[in-house]
């Protein structure tokens, strides 16, 4: 088995409440960007005891073509919301990477090309 072969694809069932939405925002004061995962961009990914979303991990490209974990959430489903933030670096990564894991309807994915 490979990643490829767990991974949902965008145009699977479900895909509105499990492709994570990445939004990056600019620190006007600070070389900072604020970067947030959403799972589900348009209706929020449900958080119940049975049905939520495990893991959210967070990958980034370097300008020099590494990929690098920049952070990984451990969510607990009856009382966390899917929607995590985390500042990086400024110019410090070309592309984000969201991988997001919901204990019944498996592994999604999304990328986003960083253009500031
Ligand atoms: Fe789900």
């Amino acid at each position: 088995m490979k990643l490829q072969d767990i991974l949902k694809k965008q145009e699977d069932e479900g895909r509105e409440k499990h492709v994570p939405g990445i939004t990056v925002v600019e620190c006007s004061s600070c070389r900072e960007l604020m970067v947030t995962v959403q799972v589900g961009r348009e209706v929020m990914h449900p958080s119940t005891q049975e049905h939520y979303i495990r893991l959210i991990n967070l990958f980034g490209r370097t300008k020099e073509g590494k990929t690098v974990l920049i952070t990984g959430f451990n969510l607990e489903g009856q009382y966390s919301l899917p929607r995590v933030k985390v500042s990086v670096k400024k110019e410090a990564y070309s592309e984000l990477l969201a991988v997001t894991y919901c204990t019944l309807h498996g592994v999604w994915e999304n990328s986003l090309d960083v253009k500031l």
